[in-house]
């Protein structure tokens, strides 16, 4: 297990470029089952997760291919329709297939992914929408089986609206009979890309963005040639690491329009933000002020910028308070935070964060993907050395984080174990 050494309180400043969304390139991978010939998909971040989704692919019977940043599938031969458990557990993304599947084979039996670091992350909602469209749909032994003739059209309303949840169920819809309408569906800029990129298939879908999706099934679609937008995510946690570091980082390739709300917010903490050519710079201040927030659907607040914001506002002056309303248990980078000072008590989904003058190298552990990036960002703005260990966390969705802070000229070291 890798471990990331920082030396904190450097001053950040210089160029990156921001890679393709990890969470556009699972589900349009995925997408190149519903049709039959190879697929080309162009920006896709060479990650640790996108690699487990080629080998759940190659497991199919597809062929997949990566490099540097294209990936080529080949599915004229998808001839199993099984997604085991061994794959879903290490990523619960691998769930995007089921949709696809069905909607190609009529069968698919997918290992549930039971729960997971942040909150419990059920499937109900893709169960109950596959039900609507006609799916028999069965649970035995920690698998789903699922199982159609032809899926066809219905109306679905999401309770709760659930990014994979929307994308599992118009992928399905763009090969059923009839108009689906999907109510109160996701409206994150990965679920509009998604939609983009079955338009591009051939697909008719309309309103992806908004909370109302027409999707028009059709007999037949023709394999991707497609180019994924950048990580919005990824994106934001550079400007968080601008604001920690009082740094002044240009931030290339990116699409400011899909942070709105995180900006609006950084921007009341004293960061200054300047449009310039093909991205966005970013200048720290030497020390932010406190902003509460509380995380939403898109296009509110994104829980997956909540632990980096967190890591910026400990050392902010003033308290804030920050919600999380999607994932149950999503504060676990708070008591590494603790442990480089930061004044943090939580209770039920709310974290009070009471800014110190400044935080402390130490030993952390990482717990999940974005409680990795916010103790880099954490880290970063420190005084002294921080060790973060369980990198392999990191890798799942960071594209060659240490060589893009290295370019900003942070001093970090990966060590290999
Ligand atoms: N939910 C249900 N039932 C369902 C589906 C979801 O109750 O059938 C609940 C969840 O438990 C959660 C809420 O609905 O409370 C929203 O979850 P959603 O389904 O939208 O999350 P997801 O699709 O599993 C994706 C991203 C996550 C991101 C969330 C929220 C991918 C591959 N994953 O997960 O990304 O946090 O949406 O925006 O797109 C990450 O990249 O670090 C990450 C965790």
């Amino acid at each position: 297990m890798d471990k990331l050494i920082v030396r904190g309180g450097i001053r950040l400043k210089g160029e990156v470029d921001i890679s393709g969304a990890k969470n556009a390139a699972l589900p349009i991978m995925t997408a190149s089952v519903l049709a039959s010939g190879e697929s080309t998909i162009s920006r896709i971040p060479d990650l640790k997760d996108v690699m487990t989704m080629g080998r759940l692919l190659a497991n199919l019977g597809a062929g997949f291919h990566y490099e540097s940043g294209k990936t080529i599938i080949n599915t004229e031969k998808i001839d199993s329709f099984e997604a085991p458990y061994d794959l879903v557990k290490t990523m619960r993304a691998s769930v995007l297939v089921l949709g696809p599947l069905l909607a190609r084979l009529g069968k698919a039996r997918v290992s549930l992914p039971g729960g997971c670091a942040i909150g419990a992350r059920p499937i109900n909602l893709h169960l109950m929408g596959l039900e609507k469209m006609g799916a028999k749909i069965e649970l035995e032994s920690g698998y789903v089986i699922a199982t159609a003739e032809r899926l066809r059209a219905a109306s679905i309303y999401f309770d709760i609206p659930t990014v994979t949840g929307t994308e599992n169920l118009m992928m399905a819809a763009s090969l059923a009979k009839g108009t689906t309408v999907l109510e109160n569906a996701a409206r994150e800029p990965e679920v509009t890309d998604l939609a983009n990129a079955l338009i591009s298939m051939g697909a008719k879908i309309k309103g992806a963005g908004e909370s109302v999706i027409e999707i028009e099934g059709v007999d037949e679609l023709k394999p991707l040639d497609y180019s994924i937008i950048p990580d919005r995510i990824e994106t934001g946690t550079f400007m968080t690491i601008a604001g920690i570091t009082g740094g002044d980082i240009t931030i290339k390739g990116c699409r400011p329009e899909h942070l709105d709300a995180p900006i609006m917010k950084l921007k009341e903490a004293g960061l200054i933000f300047e449009n310039v050519h093909g991205g966005v710079r970013v200048l720290g201040p030497s020390r932010p002020g406190a902003r509460d927030v509380k995380t939403m659907p898109y296009p509110g607040f994104p829980t997956d910028m909540q632990a980096q914001f967190m890591a910026l506002m400990s050392i902010a002056q003033g308290t804030s308070i920050i919600s999380e309303t999607i994932f149950e248990n999503r504060f676990m980078h708070v008591a590494e935070l603790r442990r480089m000072g930061a004044d943090i008590t939580i209770e039920g989904g709310t974290a009070t964060v009471k800014g110190v003058q400044e935080l402390k190298g130490a030993p952390v552990m990482a717990t999940d993907l974005r409680a990795s990036a916010s103790l880099i960002v954490a880290a970063l703005g420190a005084e002294g050395e921080t060790v973060i260990s369980r990198l392999y966390h990191l890798d799942r969705g960071y594209e060659h984080m240490e060589e893009k802070l290295k370019k900003l000229g942070a001093v970090v070291e990966r060590i290999k174990e």
